[in-house]
């Protein structure tokens, strides 16, 4: 299942060490080619002669020996996949810092390949903001996180931390290689975040949405080894690597940006919050305070998925995005028809958890067949791999 596949694994030092010679030993069966690189704490819990012995091939531990210089360049550049298992704390804080004082730091700050991480530590190291941080901070550079399990911990105390298990990382290996290509030579655009609509050149009309779904899909798009574009409204976010991203502020200037790119794109996913009416008039000075109430006309805004599913061919794949309120399931549906939508994806303000701001978010998927796909409520993330699940089998 993994034959063919070049994995670089990267112990650092944590109790779960003993469990890379097991992971080591999966990797092989499943048909890998696996070299090993340790952190030296590492190998206070495992011996670097078990891994060789394991891999068939020398682990590396030092930057130099008496005699070399170990090419680190060439580890991360000739592994498919790098996999850091157990990922320690310090480690992980060394990765977010770009830290480069071991063979470790080193092959992952150089390597061109992706990299996920499984982490292991204690309950109390793992709910740290300092760790959360430095684990937002990784998959801000498009690193994937192997998430841990609850269990005893090394510490005796029960909670999270605990590394996954070596047969969940195998699998979830075997799953990152099956989805990984499923989108090559696509290209796909995706909108996402707010739009802000000037009243004057102080104000604006805009919304709560912080863009992380359209993100999270993005970053998926790109794991999966799509050509993505990703036309934002003002977020605040990292921009996902080897995503290219056309900044916009305005409804206006996100249609004229998505109708450039439509023509050229396989997918177009239509995830962004579009103000539905823009001020009718965009005042040159502050708006000065009168003593009196005021009112703003505003006109509508241009629908931009309405017109991509107007000029879609048979071949392009559009998805359309529904916040509802009510009715949720009869508007997201009739909104699916009217805007001529292959997908549309709803998600309920009544849900907790889900829609603007949060990091997870609970949708459903309606097809233009008629089918329904529910999910329960889940990281952005995990959301954006099951909502391109549904698409895949559409291209
Ligand atoms: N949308 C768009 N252009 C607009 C308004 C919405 O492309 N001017 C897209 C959104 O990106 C989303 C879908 O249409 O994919 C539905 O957006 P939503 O705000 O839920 O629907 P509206 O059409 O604005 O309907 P209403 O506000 O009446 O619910």
């Amino acid at each position: 299942m993994l034959k063919g596949k070049k994995i670089l694994l990267g112990v650092s030092g944590s109790i779960a060490a003993y469990k890379s010679a097991i992971l080591v030993r999966l990797l092989v069966k499943a048909g890998a080619e696996v070299k090993v690189v340790m952190t030296p704490s590492a190998t206070s819990f495992i011996s670097p002669l078990t891994l060789s012995t394991l891999s068939r091939t020398q682990t590396v531990v030092e930057l130099t020996s008496q005699h070399e210089w170990n090419n680190h360049v060439m580890l991360g550049r000739w592994a498919d996949l790098m996999i850091i298992a157990p990922l320690s704390c310090n480690t992980l804080s060394k990765m977010a810092h770009g830290n480069c004082d071991n063979m470790l730091m080193a092959a992952y700050l150089s390597a061109t390949c992706p990299v996920a991480v499984a982490p292991a530590m204690d309950a109390d190291m793992w709910i740290h903001p300092s760790t959360q941080k430095n684990l937002t901070t990784l998959q801000s550079f498009g690193n994937s996180v192997i998430p841990v399990n609850h269990g005893e911990l090394a510490s005796g105390l029960i909670g999270e931390g605990r590394m996954a298990e070596p047969e969940e990382i195998v699998n979830w290996t075997i799953h990152f290689f099956q989805k990984k290509l499923s989108l090559q030579g696509k290209k796909i655009l995706i909108t996402a975040g707010p739009t802000f609509e000037k009243i004057d050149p102080v104000r604006f009309i805009g919304n709560n949405s912080s863009g992380k779904m359209g993100y999270a899909i993005a970053e998926e798009c790109r794991m999966r080894g799509a050509e993505v574009t990703l036309v934002s409204g003002p977020v605040s976010l990292a921009s996902p690597s080897g995503v290219k991203i056309v900044d916009v502020t305005s409804a206006k200037e996100m249609y004229e940006a998505c109708l450039a790119e439509f023509s050229m794109s396989d997918i177009a996913i239509m995830s962004a919050a579009v103000a539905d009416y823009t001020p009718t008039e965009n005042a040159k000075q502050k708006i000065k305070k009168t003593g009196t109430d005021m009112s703003i006309t505003l006109t509508e805004t241009a629908d931009i998925l309405a017109t991509l599913g107007n000029m879609k061919k048979e071949n392009q794949i559009l998805v359309g995005f529904a916040l509802e309120t009510e009715n949720e399931k009869k508007n997201a549906i009739e909104k699916l028809k009217r805007k001529k939508a292959d997908f549309i994806v709803l998600n309920s303000l009544q849900d907790s958890g889900a829609g603007f701001g949060s990091d997870t978010n609970k949708i459903s998927i309606f097809d233009k067949d008629g089918n329904e796909f529910d999910f329960p409520l889940k990281s952005k993330k995990e959301v954006a791999a099951d909502i391109l699940n549904i698409i895949s089998h559409a291209v």
